[in-house]
């Protein structure tokens, strides 16, 4: 069977990591790329990531470069390429900056992995998605983001911390976009089956929400020097390993919605089925009034955020 072909764009923090975790699965052959300033920086990271196969037991290519024709037809690009926050700045500090980054690697994508799904991570997410969306002109089941995952995860580290039970045993589901306004879904939120509201009193479970919202930036205040990038990775991980494997994974993702959600034709993080087409479903959950309002706010920062874009690119 044909080795799925896996291009990273942006060979730091987060792309390294995303390059080790789909090694370990052995999701593919790899090809990690950064610009061409950072010179044999992405050829480095290769060889020693190459150099861990025999030990750790992987059978992926891994390679460096700083040339698109290395990455030409991908089946899976993951776009971590940009700047990350520093102490003090917010997501959408990035955001001239990240938009042109992320601009200029959606077109080389576009040219050189015409079929590729694009991943993408950079941030401010919702709105860098929406960049790649646009520029590449693919359709939109072949650009998703992530943060839907690396939240998701966030939110079960700590009710499994506060609960003291397994993380394996709790499910959750957190909608909206990647930032202050993420929107916790109770109803869908079960420890061993049991809805956490029977487990955990709303006053603390808004608490354990807040501190969700806060993941990253709690993370940057601890690192100092960058943010958050094993999660991350590990969660974008996921997402190659649903497309390459076609697992048809029910996640949450940022997926361009349209008449779904009444969202309007932006990106949006919402559950969604991912398989070997990308996003091959989004599912359309009733909400709760209180659910739907927290939403609405939510899309609508989303909604600021790439008018704000938009007039910066
Ligand atoms: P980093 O600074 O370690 O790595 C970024 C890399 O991108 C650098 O090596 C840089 O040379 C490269 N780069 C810049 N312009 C490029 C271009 N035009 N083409 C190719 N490579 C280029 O940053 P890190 O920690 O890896 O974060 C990457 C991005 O991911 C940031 O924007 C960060 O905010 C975002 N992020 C998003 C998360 C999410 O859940 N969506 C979670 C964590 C980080
Ligand atoms: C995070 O949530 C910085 O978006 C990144 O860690």
């Amino acid at each position: 069977m044909r080795r799925a072909k896996i291009s990273i764009i942006g060979a730091g923090n987060v792309g390294a990591t995303c390059a080790h975790w789909c090694a370990s699965k052995e999701l593919g052959d790899i090809v990690l790329l950064d610009v061409p300033q950072t010179e044999d920086m992405p050829k480095g990271k290769a060889l020693d990531l190459m150099q861990a196969s025999p030990i750790m037991g992987f059978d992926s290519t891994i390679i460096g470069t700083n040339n698109y024709a290395d990455a030409a037809n991908s089946d899976v690009v993951v776009i971590t390429a940009g700047i990350a926050r520093k102490p003090g700045m917010s997501r959408d500090d990035l955001l001239a900056t990240n938009a042109k980054i992320v601009g200029s690697v959606a077109e080389q994508v576009k040219n050189s992995s015409p079929n590729a799904i694009i991943i993408v991570v950079s941030n401010p997410l919702d709105a860098m998605v929406q960049r790649a969306f646009q520029v590449s002109g693919f359709p939109s089941n072949r650009v998703i983001g992530q943060a839907g995952v690396l939240d998701t995860a966030r939110y079960r580290t700590f009710l499994a911390m506060e609960l003291g039970v397994s993380v394996e045993d709790i499910s959750a589901l957190l909608m909206g976009g990647h930032g202050d306004t993420m929107v916790p879904m109770p109803s869908c939120t079960c420890v061993g089956g049991i809805p956490v509201t029977q487990l955990i009193s709303p006053a603390r479970l808004e608490e354990i929400v807040t501190r969700t919202r806060n993941g990253g930036a709690e993370i940057v205040g601890l690192l100092k020097t960058g943010s958050a990038y094993y999660a991350p990775a590990a969660a974008t991980a996921q997402m190659v390993e649903a497309i390459v494997r076609d697992k048809k994974r029910l996640i949450p993702c940022a997926a361009y919605c349209d008449k779904e959600y009444s969202v309007g034709g932006y990106y949006v993080g919402v559950p969604v089925i991912i398989g070997s087409n990308g996003v091959e479903r989004i599912v359309e959950l009733t909400l709760t009034e209180t659910e739907k309002a927290a939403f609405q706010h939510s899309v609508q920062a989303v909604k600021d955020l790439v008018a704000s874009m938009s007039k910066l690119v």
